[in-house]
């Protein structure tokens, strides 16, 4: 078998496609749609995806201000920044781009200080616990960008066993209760899981985000699993790779997303869908 792949690619243009019109009735009726990117620090990879996000938001007619701040950055400027858009009205959407400098000590409480209602990277404790208890909520772009490749593929979810590889609060976490809220039964596995192979073997549908070249091998896979790698990494090789060693996967998947061009350009579609609720809600907000 060679497994059908799901082109996050294609997708991700399909969506934004879907958004231009949107944002475009959005700035007519007085709200066009405004991220916000925080970069604090000289992180060269995150200087790489704020690039994407600038790019990918302009192409839609999405405002985008980016405030660039140095690597010895304190929390209480970073804090004023928050709260000067948070009072914004132009932006709906504020994004604070991890990792942040050490100089900045936890980043929790920056994160907590968004407004939930401007928080399109659904980090805030008030966004998560809506996504627990099964209520509308900004969610978080990776896992929403999941189950949109999910979705249009048609992988059935309700009664089916995923299991997801990864417990971050970026990724595990939310998809976790992503695929919850859609009737899979769901199995979260980290690195204290003693036999990951035997989990993974059970899946259905298989989520893996661990940050680990290539851990996921194809004779892990049930026969016709659906495997979504959400992992960017460098292999030994010096190639761009996932989580998911894509060539033997392939042979026993029934889907498989690839890396490069698979969970990536959801990730920041969907970052553009939340920019656009957000921007929906404040508008509902502001009328009698
Ligand atoms: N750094 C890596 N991924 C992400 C993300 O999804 N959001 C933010 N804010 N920072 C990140």
């Amino acid at each position: 078998m060679t497994a059908r792949l799901l082109d996050g690619k294609a997708l991700a243009a399909q969506v934004r496609d879907g958004l231009r019109a949107e944002v475009a009735a959005l700035a007519d009726a007085g709200a066009r749609p405004g991220l916000a990117v925080i970069l604090a620090g000289d992180d060269p990879a995150s200087a790489v995806y704020v690039r994407h996000k600038e790019k990918a938001a302009a192409e839609i007619g999405v405002l985008s201000r980016v405030i660039r701040l140095p690597n010895d950055v304190d929390a209480a400027t970073v804090r004023a920044h928050v709260d000067a858009l948070n009072a914004d009205a132009a932006i709906h959407g504020i994004l604070i781009q991890l990792p942040l400098p050490a100089s900045v000590g936890d980043p929790r409480p920056l994160l907590e200080r968004v407004h939930p209602d401007k928080d399109v990277d659904g980090f805030h404790p008030v966004n998560m616990g809506r996504l627990a208890l099964g209520e509308p909520a900004l969610v978080a772009c990776t896992p929403a960008g999941c189950m949109r490749l999910l979705a249009s593929a048609e992988v059935p979810i309700a009664g089916r066993h995923a299991v997801v590889v990864g417990r971050s609060n970026i990724v595990g976490k939310p998809m976790a209760l992503l695929l919850l809220g859609a009737n899979a039964t769901v199995t979260i596995c980290h690195s204290r899981t003693p036999d990951l192979a035997a989990e993974v073997r059970r899946a259905d549908i298989v989520v893996v985000a661990v940050g680990r070249a290539r851990l996921v091998k194809g004779d892990w896979l049930k026969p016709g699993a659906t495997v979504i790698d959400v992992g960017m990494n460098r292999g030994d090789d010096g190639k761009l790779c996932g989580d998911v060693d894509f060539a033997s996967a392939q042979a026993v998947a029934g889907a498989i997303t690839p890396v490069p061009g698979g969970v990536g350009p959801m990730t920041i579609a969907c970052l553009l869908d939340n920019v656009c609720r957000a921007a929906r809600r404040a508008l509902g907000k502001d009328q009698p």
